[in-house]
Formats: structure tokens, sequence, C-alpha cells
């Protein structure tokens, strides 16, 4: 685990190119509801031969910004027959390995969930897919762009155990991935591996907090005693 301040305070901004902006709009500001915040226009910019673009955002909640880039004059790239404005894919490719690449955005509860689900699904952009996954339901379309958007509410929190186990995880990838051929069993076993390295470790630090708590209550009894 990191020692490191975390001193970051989640997204400023994501920004995709598009070339559908009239799409796009229409998505995200008619369709979803998600304001207009921000928009450069810029003329004559950058290096020779830089088109005009113009730059929008979209407020996304919780003062983060979804961006787009529109290019006055420029055609999409092709490199295959799969994928999204940004990345065009040969036919061969897995399409679940397109789709890994999404940008997942967080509402309160349920009833914002399947808000946002009725906004799809009376749109061109119905959901795709709802699924619930260990802590979180989700909801998958695909924007004017062919980029994937997520809408996510958590169904619990998420426990400090969690973020343990999710850190001796990374941990024995990091370890399997310095071996030939790693693989998920290679994985499972290191993990298990430092899960045991670190056991004794935790008794004692299990031992520890039980003593603190057994002498924070003997004081707080004395203190109860002395008045
Ligand atoms: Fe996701």
């Amino acid at each position: 685990m990191s020692e490191l301040a975390h001193k970051v305070r989640g997204v400023d901004h994501v920004a995709y190119p598009t070339f559908d902006p009239a799409g796009t709009v229409r998505f995200y500001r008619d369709v979803l509801g998600f304001p207009v915040v921000h928009s450069i226009c810029a003329a004559g910019w950058g290096p020779d031969k830089h088109p005009d673009f113009i730059h929008f955002f979209f407020d996304i909640g919780n003062d983060d910004r979804l961006a787009f880039f529109y290019y006055f004059g420029l055609e999409p790239f092709d490199g295959g027959p799969q994928g999204d404005s940004y990345s065009r894919f040969a036919e061969d490719v897995p399409i679940w390995f397109i789709r890994s690449r999404h940008l997942a955005i967080h509402v309160e509860n349920d009833a914002d969930l399947m808000e946002y689900r009725r906004r799809l699904d009376n749109s061109e952009w119905p959901v795709e897919m709802q699924i619930q996954h260990e802590t979180i339901e989700s909801i998958y379309t695909h924007d004017p762009n062919g980029y994937m958007i997520e809408f996510t509410r958590a169904m619990r929190p998420v426990t400090p155990q969690e973020d343990l186990d999710a850190n001796l995880t990374i941990d024995a990838l990091i370890d399997v991935l310095s071996e030939p051929n790693p693989s998920m069993a290679g994985l499972l076993t290191r993990k298990a591996e430092r899960i045991v390295e670190r056991a004794a470790q935790w008794q004692a630090d299990q031992d520890a907090l039980e003593t603190r708590q057994i002498v924070e209550a003997e004081d707080a009894t004395d203190e109860v005693g002395a008045r």
C-alpha cells in the first residue's frame, strides 16, 4: 500500500474527439440532461495544418466534466470496421476487448439509476445491458460516437477489508507478471502466499488493537469513577 499523501480530488474532465457534435449534444444535453458548461472556439491554433476546433464540456456532477473536440473539416480515420470515433479496429479484434474502455458515471441510488435508464430507453440510445456486479449495479449504452458509457450506483459500501484484499491481489499480480506465463492460477497461489506471509503481523496488529481498546475502556471507567 502507498504511504504517499493522497491529494487529488477526482476527475476534472475526460476528453474525446467527436465527428458528430450534433448527436453528441442531443445525447448528453437533451436526452441525459447534462448541462453544457464551457466551450472554447480555437481558430488558427497550434502548429501548421491544425484544423479549427470547438472544445465543449458537459457537467457530469461533482464539478467533473466530460469534454469533446470537434475539428472542422476532419474526416474519421479508418482503422477497421469495429470501434468508436477515436479507435477503429480490424474485424478479428474481440469485441470484449474493444468494450473494455468505457466511462462510468456515479449516481446516488437505485431511483436515480432507473431515471437515467428511463431517459435512455426513451431515446435513440436505449440501455444495452443492466448488470449487478459484486458491489454495484450498472446500466450501459454507447453514445453517438460509439463510446461506451456506464451509469452505476453502489449497492453497499466497500469495506476496508475489501481494499486490503484488492491490494493483495494487485501485489500478487505484479509478482506473477515477473514470471513466465502469468496466469490466474499463479496469481491466486501467490496471493495465498502473501496472506500467509502477513498472517503473523495481522495477529500482532489485532492483539495490539484489542489491548488498546481494553486500556481505553479501563481509562474511561476510571474517569467515571473519579467524578
Ligand atoms: Fe465499469
